[in-house]
């Protein structure tokens, strides 16, 4: 038996999204879970795959991982979600098993990496078939921007259902990516002075988990007079608009000449990765959030580097570990200690996808998300 269902699928970069019927198994093979897919938000990585900067996706591709929804179906053998259960989709699910998953960082798992590389199941196959009866990958192995998707057990993890879908849809990336950046890959601590470049979906977050673990002061830079009065509301207690004023003399006269503790960036540009570096204080470190286009490269001085102790360190989805972090910043947002209301800027039916795309290329908005 299968279900039929409409997804956006890309099938080549420059193009708009097209909504396709395509078909899913409505039984799970053993170890996986089908959800049925209820809100799912646009991030700016599926943005780099439609405009082309990552190249050499296998297409046609199901985008999307950023989803929540409940569990319609499960395979023999899965024990931690139940029909009916609220999930959250994690793009790193992980075996467990490997020398990554019992050290504590999941996120490095090699299933995981398989997982999100290759854009397929933990066995190396796709679960969805489009009307002419290809293959249809699917974005992270996830593919939330269809009303289904098939995972391993371990990429959907049950939240507390007092949740809304279209917040909760945000903890499958913006929220962990951002949130993360500065609680677990950064270690922020209360005497820091934390810089976040880039105050879109990840960005505002990473002012958010700076603010939740009690930063003593919390700067956010970016070229958009809306996007740093959000980050004002998110905790930001200074702001910089680089469009027009220089991040380095801004740091020096707000750290009395000393830089920052941590400077996360959260965009994806070699000149704001080589900033945010810049201006970090001795001993401080810069936290790599944002992902570039294939091939770009960024430049810095190692000898600054031994000198004064800086580190650059690479985030991927906030060094989180789905299990713990999703249900805790679910928790977190119902005891209003975070914010995801004010992330969701607009709600809209998928056949919009393609109109929330132009409008992030806008810089417009902080997350559109799909409700199904
Ligand atoms: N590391 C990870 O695991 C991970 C996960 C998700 C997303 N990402 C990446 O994070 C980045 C941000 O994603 P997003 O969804 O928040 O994007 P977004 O489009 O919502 O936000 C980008 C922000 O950067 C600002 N900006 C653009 N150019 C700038 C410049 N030169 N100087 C200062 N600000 C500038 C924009 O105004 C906007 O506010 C993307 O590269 C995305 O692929 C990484
Ligand atoms: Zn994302
Ligand atoms: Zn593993």
């Amino acid at each position: 038996m299968t279900i039929e269902f409409t997804a956006a699928i890309f099938r080549a970069p420059d193009a708009p999204l097209t909504l396709e019927t395509v078909s899913i198994p409505s039984t799970p093979p053993a170890g996986e879970v089908l959800v049925r897919m209820k809100a799912s938000g646009l991030c700016h990585s599926d943005l780099h795959v439609i405009i082309g900067e990552w190249d050499g996706m296998p297409t046609p591709m199901i985008l999307g991982h950023e989803g929540a929804g409940v569990v319609e179906a499960v395979g023999d053998g899965v024990s931690s979600v139940a029909v009916g259960d609220h999930v959250v989709l994690s793009w790193t699910p992980s075996c467990g098993r490997c020398r990554y998953c019992v050290s504590g960082r999941p996120v490095l798992c090699d299933k995981a990496a398989e997982h999100f590389a290759n854009h397929v199941s933990f066995d190396g196959g796709t679960r969805i078939t489009s009307a002419d009866g290809e293959p249809v990958y699917s974005f992270a192995g996830l593919g939330t921007f269809g009303e289904y998707a098939m995972l391993p057990e371990s990429a959907a993890i049950a939240v507390d259902a007092a949740a809304p879908f279209e917040q909760s849809a945000l903890v499958g990336c913006a929220v962990t990516t951002g949130v993360g950046a500065a609680v677990n890959t950064a270690a922020v601590r209360t005497s820091d002075t934390v810089l976040v470049v880039g105050c879109g979906g990840v960005g505002l977050n990473a002012v958010q988990g700076a603010r939740l673990v009690g930063a003593r002061r919390i700067i956010a830079a970016d070229i958009s007079d809306r996007k740093l009065e959000q980050a004002k509301a998110f905790g930001a207690h200074e702001v910089i608009n680089t469009a027009h004023e220089d991040l380095a003399g801004r740091i020096s006269d707000l750290t009395g000449g000393r830089g920052v503790e941590v400077a996360i960036e959260a965009i994806g540009l070699p000149q704001t990765i080589e900033a945010a570096y810049g201006v970090l204080a001795r001993g401080g470190r810069a936290i790599v959030a944002g992902q570039v286009a294939d091939g770009v490269k960024v430049s810095i001085d190692p000898f600054v580097m031994s000198d004064q102790e800086l580190s650059l360190i690479g985030s991927n989805y906030g060094s989180s570990r789905a299990e713990v972090d999703f249900p805790n910043l679910i928790e977190h947002y119902l005891n209003r200690r975070i914010d995801l209301d004010s992330l969701v800027t607009r709600v809209i039916d998928l056949d919009e996808i393609n109109d929330g795309f132009e409008e992030m290329k806008r810089g417009e908005g902080i997350r559109s998300v799909i409700r199904y």
